[in-house]
């Protein structure tokens, strides 16, 4: 679709006053939760409980972004608890269609992340299988870290197969997305731009989420 989604990241946030973080992010289309287990990504978020706590909280829908292993034990878990979206890794499963699967019989969209060094190519012929495609445009497991362009061809790759289709997936990136930068993404394809930084650190976070959008759609 022509949409533009605009989806703030938590990982920026106060930690210590996360309702009041999630209110702050009120215009933005879904929050971004990013889930870390030290193992998969060197880094360390929170779980099922605390992202439980956030869909009870938030006045936007979750999309749940797993930078965990286990996928095919942990995720279903995640679209249970009622997130609208719950996104593994390709890497983290040999099963990505059959998990897909399962998540959306329980309710959610799935989506499937690709780490900057893996390839988009066997996923193509099973797009129709995910609604959506994050392509990482950092590696995972910090904030704050520059955008890649190196990953627009990746990204212009899977938009122009998804149009030929017919398809309606959500192409998401992920990553460094700024004011300076979303106008590139969007222009490679993208339609779901997560931010952390630009939007949690700005004074205020309803002008960054509209001025982001403004940027996506010139
Ligand atoms: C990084 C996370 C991102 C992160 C983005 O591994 O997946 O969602 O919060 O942060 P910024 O927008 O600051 O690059
Ligand atoms: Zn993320």
């Amino acid at each position: 679709d022509a949409a533009v989604r605009i989806n703030p990241s938590i990982l920026a946030a106060d930690f210590a006053n996360m309702a009041a973080e999630l209110a702050r992010i009120a215009s933005a289309d879904f929050v971004h939760v990013d889930v870390m287990d030290n193992h998969f990504v060197p880094n360390l978020t929170f779980g099922p409980q605390m992202v439980e706590r956030i869909q009870q909280t938030s006045p936007v829908p979750l999309d749940v972004h797993l930078m965990i292993d286990d996928v095919d034990r942990w995720a279903p878990g995640y679209a249970e608890l009622g997130a609208a979206s719950v996104t593994f890794h390709a890497e983290a499963t040999t099963q990505p269609v059959a998990l897909a699967r399962r998540l959306r019989e329980i309710g959610a969209r799935a989506g499937v992340a690709l780490k900057p060094g893996t390839g988009i190519e066997p996923f193509l012929e099973h797009i129709d299988e995910f609604d959506q495609v994050l392509i990482m445009t950092v590696e995972p497991g910090f904030g704050g870290q520059s955008f890649m362009p190196d990953m627009m061809p990746k990204l212009a790759l899977v938009a122009e197969h998804a149009r030929r289709r017919g398809s309606d997936v959500w192409l998401q990136v992920d990553g460094g997305i700024s004011a300076s930068t979303i106008a590139q993404a969007a222009e490679a394809g993208a339609d779901t731009f997560v931010a952390g930084s630009a939007v949690f650190g700005s004074t205020d976070p309803t002008e960054a989420i509209a001025s982001l959008r403004e940027r996506a759609l010139l």
